[in-house]
């Protein structure tokens, strides 16, 4: 490989153990010299092939690019609230174990989440609790869910729960490539949202998204919401068409540098993904040799994309969490807790109005903000898998 046009491979002593690595190389540089020599950096041919790849690669027919997953959540609501599936002070369900801004944009545009609890082990919605969210508030207009980590929960009691008039917004940002019951992740929401962040599947160069969707009608709007919220339909080839609009939109676009980067990417995430099931395998036997870890539970119907390895230090434990992360950082593995174990224990969430089953009171939400912590999981390469296996086992034998 030439190194000069390639990521550097780990290196030991020095290289730590990341969360992800961004494998790029020749295909990347030549699409982005591509897009230089072209002489504009905004929305062009790059996108629309990217866009292309993503509908051949998730089976879903419109794809939109965006600049962060984030901003693909963000644009998911304003369609279907331009579509008149819901308005402000209306109730959204979502787990309580999350990452931010699968839910902020729900909130900062004034919907109010009821929170319920994941199923233990899974990271994931419990869909008994979707269930009985809406047994007890049938007002709820939809749910925002998050396929956490990767993991994909029960997608048949969620779906038939939420009945055929409630929004569904996957959050796919975590799980590209997975599928569940045969069919790919994304495909079973109104609208869903993929993430290029650079720690994610694929990258477009660091930061990146997009939203999806099989509605035609969701599309027309994401397309405008995503570009200022410009009339795109096709009429009159009126010069004042430019600045005419069909929608309250924002500037959510990626750019044709990003674009350049993500289209060389999604070329590799099958291999992708298949080199991070095989790690996770590997993993799993790993983390099984101990007794002091719950690990990851798989719903039988489901195939996961992980984007990491989580484990949940048991109570049984003789060492606690903290003492377990303070060790794998020391030897140069990249270690964070389960993202929002209990988002309502944080403080912009905790000020804002929302519901529960329970009271507010969330002890699966809990253990996960206590006790849960994921691991790199991304397919590395065989001398560094030895290293950090090395480094895990290491701890095991020890306790
Ligand atoms: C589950 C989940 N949803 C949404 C996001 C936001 O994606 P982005 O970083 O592209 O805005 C992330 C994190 O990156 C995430 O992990």
């Amino acid at each position: 490989m030439d190194q000069t046009l390639a990521w550097k491979p780990w290196e030991k002593p020095g290289d730590r153990h990341l969360i992800n690595r961004i494998q790029w190389g020749k295909p990347e540089v030549a699409n982005l010299e591509r897009v230089l020599q072209a002489d504009w950096f905004g929305y062009g041919d790059i996108n629309e092939e990217f866009e292309k790849a993503l509908v051949d690669s998730t089976g879903i027919s419109y794809v939109h690019l965006t600049n962060s997953g984030s901003a693909a959540i963000e644009n998911g609501l304003l369609a279907l609230k331009a579509d008149g599936r819901w308005q402000p002070g209306d109730k959204v369900i979502h787990p309580v174990t999350t990452f931010a801004t699968s839910i902020s944009s729900a909130i900062n545009l004034g919907m109010q989440p009821i929170f319920i609890e994941t199923q233990p082990g899974t990271y994931v919605a419990d869909p008994e609790q979707v269930i009985a969210a809406v047994e007890r508030f049938p007002e709820a207009r939809g749910m925002v869910l998050p396929h956490l980590l990767g993991n994909i929960p029960d997608m048949d009691k969620i779906k038939r729960a939420l009945g055929p008039h409630r929004f569904l917004i996957e959050d796919s940002c975590d799980t590209m490539g997975g599928m569940y019951d045969g069919k790919g992740i994304g495909t079973f929401g109104d609208v869903t949202a993929f993430s290029f962040y650079g720690s994610h599947h694929i990258t477009a160069g660091g930061v990146g998204g997009a939203v999806a969707t099989n509605d035609q009608r969701l599309q027309v709007l994401l397309k405008s919401l995503i570009f200022w919220g410009r009339d795109f339909r096709p009429g009159d080839a009126d010069f004042l068409k430019r600045y005419t609009y069909e929608t309250l939109g924002t500037d959510s676009q990626m750019t044709g540098i990003q674009a350049a980067f993500g289209l060389a990417q999604i070329a590799k995430l099958p291999t992708y993904v298949q080199e991070r099931a095989k790690q996770f395998s590997e993993m799993t036997e790993l983390f099984g040799k101990s007794d002091y870890f719950d690990l990851p539970v798989i719903h039988p119907k489901a195939q996961p994309s992980w984007f990491s390895y989580p484990v949940t230090v048991k109570t049984s434990a003789p060492f606690d969490r903290s003492a377990f992360a303070k060790y794998l950082t020391s030897k140069g593995v990249e270690v964070r807790p389960v993202m929002c174990g209990n988002i309502t224990l944080q403080k912009p969430f905790a000020r804002v109005p929302w519901h529960s089953l329970t009271g507010g009171k969330f002890p699966i939400g809990d253990s996960v903000e206590e006790r849960a912590l994921f691991v790199p999981c991304w397919g590395m390469p065989e001398d560094q898998k030895a290293d950090y296996y090395g480094i895990v086992r290491d701890y095991i034998q020890r306790s």
